[in-house]
């Protein structure tokens, strides 16, 4: 089983340590917890897909300590360095050109060309620091699953493939990083995430253009079906059927009480970034409870409500991977 530590001064140093020995540490962001190893270290990354069982090599995140880190390995235009310098620490990743003499493990980006950094907030950033290379971290969990937001759900999803967990209390944003990609004087949303769309159109003083699903794929890894409970999902209710557990949103309304098998409120007051904050932990602790079905009231578009849907939508499909999917596992 994996030790879980307190994130001191001496758990970083044993985290870089550890990592720099090519094992995997799962490590606190400000979205989820990640599943990180080297990113130089290509053996390492390839451990990352062991322990997730990923049906085949998506590209993965790559975690840097700082603007100087992202620039030896990839090629930063001038709209994405703006985006670096205002939202750097922080829930923004950025798909940029690899350098020639990168040494970031081509498994990294999946062969591609391109890489997707980012710069996470709060001890990941001293890790990456201490260990002096990027790190490449998806999410902390096995592929399809809830991503984790906490130690514990780590350790109940992961613990037995990994060395060491960092435990830094629960994820402050609870959903992945936004992903976007600047082409020319856009900027593509690839995947809607822990930092608002708005955020982003404010600075640049434009729309982001989003992606339609076919062109996500595109985009490797979207996957249709993802963070799937083992309960079906239900969306948009306005009425609870008897039996189902509800995940609300919003004042709590009494005729569901007798209804619903169990119920929790992501956010009583309707704030959506409390609501993102529960998002996973509340999904896994329906699902545990053993129902057929978690209702899910609507929840508004805007602010971190996209990321939310998004993921609310892949947890509500089929599980079946969609042809794209299928050619590709071989
Ligand atoms: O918040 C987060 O982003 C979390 C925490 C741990 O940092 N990380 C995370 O990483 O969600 P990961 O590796 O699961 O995200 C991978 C996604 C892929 O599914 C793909 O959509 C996108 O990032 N991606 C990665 N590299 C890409 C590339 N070169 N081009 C386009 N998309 C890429
Ligand atoms: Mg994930």
């Amino acid at each position: 089983m994996a030790e879980t530590i307190a994130p001191d001064e001496q758990a970083i140093l044993k985290a870089a340590q550890t990592l720099a020995a090519g094992k995997l540490v799962a490590i606190p962001t400000e979205t989820v917890y990640g599943l990180a190893a080297d990113a130089t270290n290509g053996d390492a990354v390839a451990g990352i897909f062991e322990a997730k069982g990923r049906p085949h090599f998506n590209p993965l995140i790559c975690h840097v300590s700082d603007i100087a880190m992202a620039e030896r390995y990839a090629v930063i235009d001038p709209l994405s360095r703006k985006l670096m310098d205002a939202f750097w620490p922080g829930p923004l990743t950025l798909v940029l050109p690899l350098r020639p003499d990168t040494h970031i493990h081509p498994l990294v980006a999946a062969g591609l060309d391109t890489v997707a950094l980012r710069m996470p907030r709060g001890i990941a950033g001293k890790i990456i620091a201490a260990l002096g290379h990027p790190l490449a971290a998806p999410s902390a969990n096995t592929s399809g699953r809830i991503s984790g937001t906490s130690a514990q759900a780590v350790a109940d999803d992961l613990g037995s493939k990994i060395a060491l967990i960092l435990d830094a209390g629960p994820s402050e944003v609870g959903l992945e990083s936004t992903i976007v990609k600047v082409d020319g004087d856009a900027v593509l949303l690839l995947r809607p995430g822990g930092l608002a769309a708005e955020d982003i159109e404010a600075l640049i003083g434009g729309s982001l253009q989003r992606m339609d699903q076919r062109a996500a794929i595109e985009a490797p890894g979207m996957m249709a079906s993802h963070y799937a409970p083992s309960a079906g999902v239900r969306l948009n209710v306005h009425e609870v059927r008897d039996g189902e557990a509800l995940l609300a949103f919003g004042p709590d309304r009494a005729a569901d009480a007798h209804r619903a098998s169990a119920r929790l409120n992501l956010s009583e007051t309707g704030n959506l970034r409390e609501a993102a904050t529960n998002l996973f932990d509340f999904m896994k602790r329906l699902d545990r409870l053993g129902g057929a079905v978690i209702a899910v009231e609507p929840i508004p578009f805007t602010g971190l409500g996209e990321a939310i849907n998004d993921r609310l939508v892949r947890a509500a499909a089929p599980r079946v991977p969609p042809i794209e999917e299928l050619e590709q596992i071989k």
